[in-house]
C-alpha cells in the first residue's frame, strides 16, 4: 500500500521543472523472482539531500540502480536528467546518466595500491578522455589539479602522496567523496557511506556530505540504517517497505514512532 502524499512529496510534484529524478509507478523484480519495488511513484529536485531507509533486503540498493538505469526496470518508467526510460535506457542515454552521476559506497572502493589523488583522479573513468584517469601521471593536468582541489576540499590535501591502503577508514571514505566530486556530478548516489565507520568518523563523513552537496548545488541520495545520520544529513526522508514508499517526509518532520513502524514486521 502506498503512503499519503506527505508535504515532501507533494512539493516535488508541485515542481516538476525542478524534478531531477521522478519515477512512476516502478516495478522491478531480478529475473522471473518476486517484485522488490513494486509501484514506487517518487520526485527528488535538484539540489536536494535524501535519505533512504528501510528495513535490510527492502530494496533500496535496488532503488539507487534503477533510478540511474544500472538495472533494467521491470514495469513503470524512470526519468533522470529529463531522460525518460522504460526497461532499460539505451546505451547512449545510459551514458550520458552515468557521466553526471557520483558514486560512494559503503567499502569506499579505492584501488589501495594507488595514492589518494590518483584515486580521485579515476572519478573520471568513463568520461571521455577518462583512459588517461588511470593514474594521476598520465592524466591532463587540469584533471590532476581537479582532483588535488577535491581533496582540499575534504580535507586532505596533505595525504594525496599517501597509498590508499595507509589511510583509516574515514580518510578512505573522504578521498571516496573527493573521487565522486571531482567530475562535478549532479547527482550523488552514496550506498550506505558510513557503515563501515566508527559514530565521530560516520558524522563527519555525513557532514561533509551533507555541507559539500549543498555548496556545489549537487543532488545527494544516501542510503543508511543510522536514523540520526538519515534525518539530520538529509532534507527529506524516503522510507521503503513492502516494496513501496511507506512514507516521504521532510525530516524534520519525522518522528521516532514513524521510524520504527518502518521495521516492524
Ligand atoms: N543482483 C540481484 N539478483 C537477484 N536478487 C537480488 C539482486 N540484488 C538484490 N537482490 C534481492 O533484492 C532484494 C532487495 O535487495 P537490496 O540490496 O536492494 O536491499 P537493501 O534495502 O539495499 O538491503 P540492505 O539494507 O541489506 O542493503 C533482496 O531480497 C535481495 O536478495
Ligand atoms: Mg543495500
Amino acid at each position: 500500500m502506498n503512503a499519503t502524499l506527505d508535504t515532501a512529496a507533494a512539493f516535488a510534484a508541485a515542481e516538476p521543472e525542478k524534478n531531477l529524478i521522478v519515477t512512476e509507478a516502478l516495478k522491478k523484480a531480478y529475473g522471473y523472482g518476486q517484485l522488490i519495488l513494486d509501484g514506487v511513484d517518487l520526485a527528488v529536485n535538484e539540489g536536494e539531500a535524501v535519505a533512504l531507509i528501510g528495513a535490510n533486503g527492502s530494496g533500496k540498493s535496488t532503488l539507487l540502480k534503477c533510478l540511474i538505469g544500472l538495472h533494467p526496470i521491470t514495469a513503470g518508467a524512470v526519468s533522470t536528467f529529463g531522460i525518460r526510460f522504460e526497461g532499460t535506457p539505451k546505451t547512449r542515454e545510459k551514458a550520458k546518466i552515468r557521466r553526471q552521476v557520483g558514486f560512494v559506497f559503503q567499502n569506499h572502493g579505492l584501488v589501495r595500491r594507488l595514492s589518494a589523488l590518483s584515486n580521485v583522479v579515476q572519478g573520471r573513468l568513463g568520461q571521455p578522455g577518462g583512459l588517461r584517469a588511470v593514474h594521476q601521471a598520465i592524466a591532463p593536468a587540469e584533471w590532476r589539479e581537479a582532483a588535488f582541489q577535491a581533496l582540499d576540499e575534504v580535507g586532505l590535501a596533505d595525504k594525496a602522496g599517501a597509498r590508499a591502503d595507509q589511510l583509516s577508514g574515514g580518510q578512505a571514505q573522504r578521498v571516496a567523496i573527493a573521487r565522486a566530486l571531482t567530475r562535478r556530478p549532479r547527482l550523488i548516489i552514496a550506498d550506505e557511506p558510513a557503515a563501515s565507520l566508527d559514530p565521530a568518523a560516520g558524522h563527519e563523513v555525513m557532514a561533509l556530505f551533507r555541507r559539500l552537496a549543498k555548496e556545489s548545488g549537487i543532488t545527494l541520495i544516501f542510503t543508511s540504517h543510522d536514523m540520526e545520520h538519515a534525518r539530520d544529513y538529509s532534507d527529506r526522508v524516503i522510507a521503503l517497505k513492502n516494496g513501496c514508499i511507506h512514507f516521504d517526509r521532510r525530516s524534520k518532520d519525522v518522528r521516532d514512532g514513524a521510524l520504527e513502524e518502518v521495521f516492524r514486521d
